[in-house]
């Protein structure tokens, strides 16, 4: 047996594999399985971002190692965004990162602000590798249980002393995955002072920024943080333009926090492919209509799936963000959500995320992430509620 290191022990067994192995038998015993189980767009990427990297594989000068902290072009695209958007002033050679999805520079931002057994605050359920990331630095988490009275919002007055006193970072993600929760500017206020009071790191996560369903958006960290004395975000292009597979996001903020993620990031890689940067630069500044479509596409595909439950009894509230129906479990399975889940696909061919995964918070809830068409979703429910014997 080979000796691996201690700091994989957290991240070796998780729901997530276990729902794995009960998607794969069930579709080797021949069920159709429609997989509601991850948040990965089915959408495609759109024609004009493709062309911009189809181009740019012909240019000899993108084959090359691309050192130092990626393109002035795309970090300027970035910079230029949040300036339109938001109207935070940003610096795109210092104050802006490009990373490979916002998953990676999330995930390795522990890395550069958390000594080991240095307590790390997170939500609770939660986006897994927030867990894994702290996991992989050594440092401690303190889970900041969300409820569904509060709206899944966080209340900073629930962290002991003992943990403050050694805490150096909060992560924070909304719109929220996944219980698709919205916060306004008044929670990323209380999160800077929080964060400025204990002398924490303020990590917002924000890939669900343009995936809102009312005319309001989501506010960034920013707007609370402009001076960026604490904060540093993560946005990515994988949702808001359906480029998942591309691989690409960039964390933007304080200018300590970018150059301490820079030199984390030195050590392990060499950027993301330039051509894919040059299509991100011309997604972020090009027409937005794109973006417009997938959040229509998205919104319908919540309006069917949140009818289809409620006609057949089962009372999902209706998300205002995310791609995700954060549904509580129907009573009898209360507390086995992966049981519940395993079951699920075995018997319909529906595969669903258990609560659980996203931390104890999640118990009690499952995930089902919208990536089929309204149809598809419409099955998905019929088949759930002849086993459930509902409707
Ligand atoms: C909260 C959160 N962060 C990060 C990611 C991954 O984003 P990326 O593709 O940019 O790595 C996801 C994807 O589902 C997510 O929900």
């Amino acid at each position: 047996m080979v000796r691996l290191a201690e700091r994989l022990a957290p991240l070796t067994r998780n729901v997530f594999a276990d729902m794995d192995q009960a998607k794969a038998q069930a579709a080797a015993q021949g069920v159709d399985v429609i997989d509601l189980s991850l948040g990965s767009s089915d959408l495609p990427t759109r024609p004009e971002i493709l062309a911009v990297i189809a181009e740019a594989l012909q240019d000899t000068r993108t084959h090359g190692y691309l050192l130092f902290h990626g393109t002035r072009e795309f970090r300027q695209a970035a910079a230029t965004w949040y300036e339109q958007r938001y109207g935070v002033a940003v610096d795109p050679e210092t104050e802006v990162l490009p990373l490979i999805g916002s998953q990676e520079g999330t995930a390795h931002l522990p890395l550069a602000v958390l000594n080991p057994g240095d307590y790390a605050i997170l939500l609770d359920p939660g986006y897994p590798s927030h867990a894994g990331g702290v996991a992989l630095a050594g440092g401690q988490m303190h889970l900041l249980r969300l409820r569904a009275e509060q709206g899944f919002l966080p209340d900073f007055g629930q962290v002991p002393n003992e943990v403050l006193q050694r805490a150096r970072l909060l992560v924070l993600s909304y719109p929220h995955n996944p219980t698709a929760a919205v916060a306004d500017l008044a929670v990323m206020e209380a999160a800077v002072d929080f964060c400025r009071r204990y002398d924490l790191v303020l990590c917002h996560d924000f890939p669900y920024a343009d995936l809102v369903f009312d005319e309001t958006l989501p506010p960034s960290v920013l707007q609370a943080d402009r001076e960026k004395r604490v904060s540093i975000e993560f946005f990515s292009l994988s949702k808001s333009y359906n480029m998942g597979g591309f691989r690409l996001g960039y964390a933007i903020g304080n200018r300590e926090l970018i150059l301490a993620l820079r030199r984390v990031k030195a050590v392990v890689d060499f950027n993301q492919y330039a051509g894919i940067l040059r299509a991100g630069a011309q997604a972020l500044l090009g027409d937005q209509t794109g973006v417009r479509e997938m959040v229509n596409t998205f919104r319908e595909r919540r309006d069917a799936f949140v009818a289809a439950m409620h006609r057949i009894g089962w009372q999902v509230p209706v998300p205002q963000a995310t791609m995700y129906v954060w549904a509580p479990l129907p009573l009898a399975w209360a507390d086995r959500s992966l049981e519940f889940c395993q079951h699920l696909v075995q018997k319909t061919g529906v595969a669903a995320s258990p609560g659980a995964g996203f931390g104890p918070g999640g118990e009690g809830y499952v995930r089902f992430a919208l990536v089929h068409p309204p149809a598809r979703l419409q099955e998905a429910v019929n088949r759930m509620a002849s086993w459930l014997g509902l409707g």
